[in-house]
């Protein structure tokens, strides 16, 4: 039986000119550049300058992602942007997104699920789309998360980066099995007990302020570690695979030991895995799409090969979205 599917048409990225390296930050705060890299693989993080709003980035990437695919905005139904970090607490990003790119139909709204915002957006587009409400979805992760890092803050500050990414997504006739392109499935979960363990200090009904992150690290990093090594497992069985089917695994670039401890827990090589926390440090919502439009650049994905998207964030929140390229 045929059914529509949602196939990635085009990548686009945009990351601020400005680098900041450990050593800039350890100038600022007690640590160094063998800390940074030893306990989380970063070496270096773009960060928006004064006045550089997370729109401005989301609407480079989109940019990006339409002339990738060849596209122009009249194509566009719907725009989705994942972020954490809007340009104003109302109206959504995705509005201004909107404007910016000469877009005078269809809808945009923003998704807020912090690092995991990419992949509910991915899975919301992917539900529009296959519901027949839309054909053709931008669906765009940006943040600027260097705004809502207390820079003295040793343990947080040396993490996030600013940037975003974007992906043209499209609707496209399948036979209805796993041997279709586009996205196979998408599985969410979230589980509120976990706030404290990641959030951030203000927000409009609360201090009326922005706030900072405020993170217990080890934590943090023993529940990615099983839940992004389990969500995995899980999109796999749904579909009837196995970890040998997987060509290629997209993770939240939150730190490297993260990323490394789950490849050991899937048995799967480093090589098959896509790392950018390196150069981008962890961008939150813009990390997939980011690392998706790096590894397009580098040549990586070849037609019909098996991706499994993933992240964990704030919430927490976590998911997966199995696609085929
Ligand atoms: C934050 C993180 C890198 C810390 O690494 P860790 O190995 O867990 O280190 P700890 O927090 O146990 O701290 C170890 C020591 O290093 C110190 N330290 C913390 N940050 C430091 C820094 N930037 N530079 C130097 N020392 C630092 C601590 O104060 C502590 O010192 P102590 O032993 O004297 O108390 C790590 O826990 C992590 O990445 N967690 C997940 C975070 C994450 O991914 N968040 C986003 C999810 S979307």
């Amino acid at each position: 039986m045929t059914m529509l599917r949602s196939v990635i048409k085009g990548v686009g990225a945009a990351l601020p000119e400005k680098i900041l390296t450990n050593a800039e930050i350890a100038a600022r705060v007690d640590t160094n550049d063998a800390w940074i890299t030893q306990r989380t693989g970063i070496k270096q993080r773009h960060v928006a300058e004064e006045g550089e709003k997370t729109s401005d980035l989301a609407t480079k990437a989109a940019q990006a992602a339409l002339a990738h695919a060849g596209l122009g905005i009249d194509a566009i139904d719907a725009i989705i942007v994942a972020t954490t970090t809007p340009d104003e607490t109302f109206p959504a990003t995705a509005t201004r997104v909107q404007a910016n790119l000469g877009m005078h139909r269809g809808f945009a709204f923003d998704v807020q699920a912090v690092c995991s915002g990419f992949i509910y957006g991915l899975t919301i587009a992917d539900q529009m789309i296959r519901g027949g409400l839309v054909r053709k979805v931008l669906v765009i992760g940006a943040e600027t998360m260097s705004r809502l890092l207390d820079w003295n803050d040793r343990t947080t500050c040396i993490l996030f980066g600013d940037g975003a990414g974007a992906v043209v997504l499209q609707a496209e006739s399948g036979k209805g099995d796993s041997s279709d392109r586009g996205i196979l499935s998408s599985h969410l979960f979230s589980d509120g007990r976990q706030h404290d363990l990641l959030y951030v200090t203000g927000g409009p009904s609360t201090s009326k302020n922005v706030g900072s992150i405020k993170m217990q690290g080890r934590e943090v990093f023993r529940h990615a570690v099983d839940h992004m090594a389990d969500v995995v497992l899980h999109a796999l069985k749904e579909n009837n695979m196995t970890v040998a089917d997987l060509d290629w695994l997209v993770p939240h670039q939150a730190n490297l030991r993260i990323l490394n401890a789950t490849a050991e827990k899937l048995a799967m090589p480093m090589e098959k895995i896509i790392v950018t926390v390196d150069k981008h440090g962890n961008t939150s919502a813009a990390s997939i799409p980011l690392a998706l439009a790096s590894a397009v650049a580098e040549g990586k994905f070849k037609p019909g090969q098996l991706l499994a998207l993933e992240a964990l964030g704030g919430g927490f929140t976590w998911g997966a979205v199995l696609l085929r390229w």
